[in-house]
């Protein structure tokens, strides 16, 4: 093992300050955070990250995409850079470090390389991408950054193309700008993250880092049951063309076909929008935000011939019109090999208790794999909390994911 390197350390003190403060931005009562994508708090929280590399002695840079990057000309010149990073928005009324410790934990290494004066392999850069938690585009900036943007992704945003269009104004972004984000793969000498578990996998096995093997893929789609508008005190039930009923029933049997049909995959409905939405109204169209993830693309498209399919069956059995409309679809991704050993290897080298694992939640890693090696380091959330304000993760365990991410960049770049 290199001795020159076990001693080093982050600045857990400066590191603890950064989350804090970090979290302060867009705070909910509960503990949580609520940074929605290109929301207020979220452009506060951003600001507050390139002011905190500025006054670090780093290059603040912001590309096409709303990426925020700070960065560490420590390789040689036209070098390519080892990217690190994560994302300061957050679900709506989310956990305070999802994301946030990936992104804060990154900035930390880099201000760590350059007070230690190392001169590595290749640049170091810390990156927050934009819009991860798709409320609007699912991995809008590191789609972009990863050259997968497509025209469809803009035309169509999953979180409704006229909010999208108001908040890339609000953000000084534009549709057109968002393609001119990609990176030359050569550039980029890798990609590495830390993140929470979001799961209890760590907790109950009593692991202190989970070094992941491969990330999930992920479809989204709306369904809209149509029906007809009627008085709801009136209209005898047996005569409604009752929209809600087949998306009620379709969110159901959907539970029960991939619990039945695809074990170990999983289906979300996580919206419902009535209209025209009120007490006395029979529902005329109810459309459904449909999310649903498997580990291989085979599995991804008969769960959506199936949950199609079933859309289809509740439908006719309540009479009803259907239209669907596909959103997204993340590839999943296998992580590189030469990254997991290197993660295992920091993990070792820090003395810390490691597994390897895959990841049920989607993460930025997984379009950056598309372009270069990357990877991923977990560490533990108690109770396997997370989307939620309950999400919560030992300060301890914060501070031993920045440090294997400080020794996974010190192997991979020296
Ligand atoms: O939705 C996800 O899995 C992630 O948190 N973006
Ligand atoms: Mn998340
Ligand atoms: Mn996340």
């Amino acid at each position: 093992m290199d001795q020159s390197i076990s001693p080093l350390r982050i600045n857990s003190e400066r590191f603890r300050t950064n989350l804090e403060t970090l979290a302060a931005i867009g705070a909910t009562p509960d503990g949580g955070v609520h940074r929605p994508a290109l929301s207020e708090a979220h452009l506060q929280a951003r600001r507050w990250f390139l002011d905190q590399a500025r006054q670090a002695g780093l290059d603040a840079r912001v590309d096409g995409a709303g990426n925020h990057s700070a960065v560490l000309r420590c390789g040689p010149a036209g070098g390519a850079t080892l990217l690190l990073g994560s994302h300061l928005d957050s679900v709506p009324y989310g956990g305070r470090f999802d994301g946030a410790l990936g992104v804060v934990a990154a900035l930390e290494v880099l201000q760590v390389v350059k007070e230690q004066g190392l001169w590595l392999k290749a640049h170091l850069e810390a990156v927050d991408f934009t819009d991860e938690e798709g409320h609007f585009v699912n991995f809008l900036g590191s789609l972009a950054l990863s050259g997968r943007l497509e025209p469809e992704h803009v035309r169509n945003p999953r979180g409704g193309r006229d909010r999208f269009q108001q908040a890339l104004g609000r953000a000084g972004l534009s549709a057109s700008s968002l393609f001119s984000a990609g990176r030359d793969p050569a550039a980029v000498a890798g990609y590495l993250e830390l993140h929470i578990e979001q799961g209890a996998r760590l907790v109950e096995a009593d692991m202190q880092m989970g070094v992941v093997t491969g990330i999930v893929g992920i479809r989204s789609f709306k369904i809209r049951f149509i029906g007809r508008a009627d008085h709801a005190g009136t209209t005898p039930m047996g005569r409604r063309l009752d929209a809600a009923q087949g998306a009620g029933a379709f969110t159901l049997a959907a539970r029960e076909r991939v619990m039945r049909d695809f074990p170990g995959c999983v289906v979300n409905v996580g919206n419902m929008e009535f209209e025209p939405g009120a007490f006395n109204v029979v529902p005329q169209t109810v459309t459904v935000a449909l999310e649903f993830r498997a580990d291989d693309d085979d599995e991804l498209d008969e769960m959506e011939a199936s949950l199609l399919q079933q859309a289809s069956i509740e439908a006719q059995r309540f009479g009803l019109g259907l239209e669907t409309a596909f959103l997204d679809s993340t590839p999943p991704a296998r992580m590189n090999d030469t990254v997991r050993d290197a993660f295992a290897q920091a993990s070792k080298l820090l003395g810390l208790r490691h597994t390897f694992l895959p990841s049920g939640a989607g993460h930025d890693a997984q379009c950056l794999a598309q372009i270069c090696p990357a990877g991923m380091i977990f560490v533990p959330s108690v109770g396997g909390f997370s989307h939620s304000a309950k999400e919560f993760t030992e300060w301890e365990d914060c501070v031993n994911g920045a440090n294997a991410l400080l020794h996974a960049a010190l192997i991979l770049a020296r």
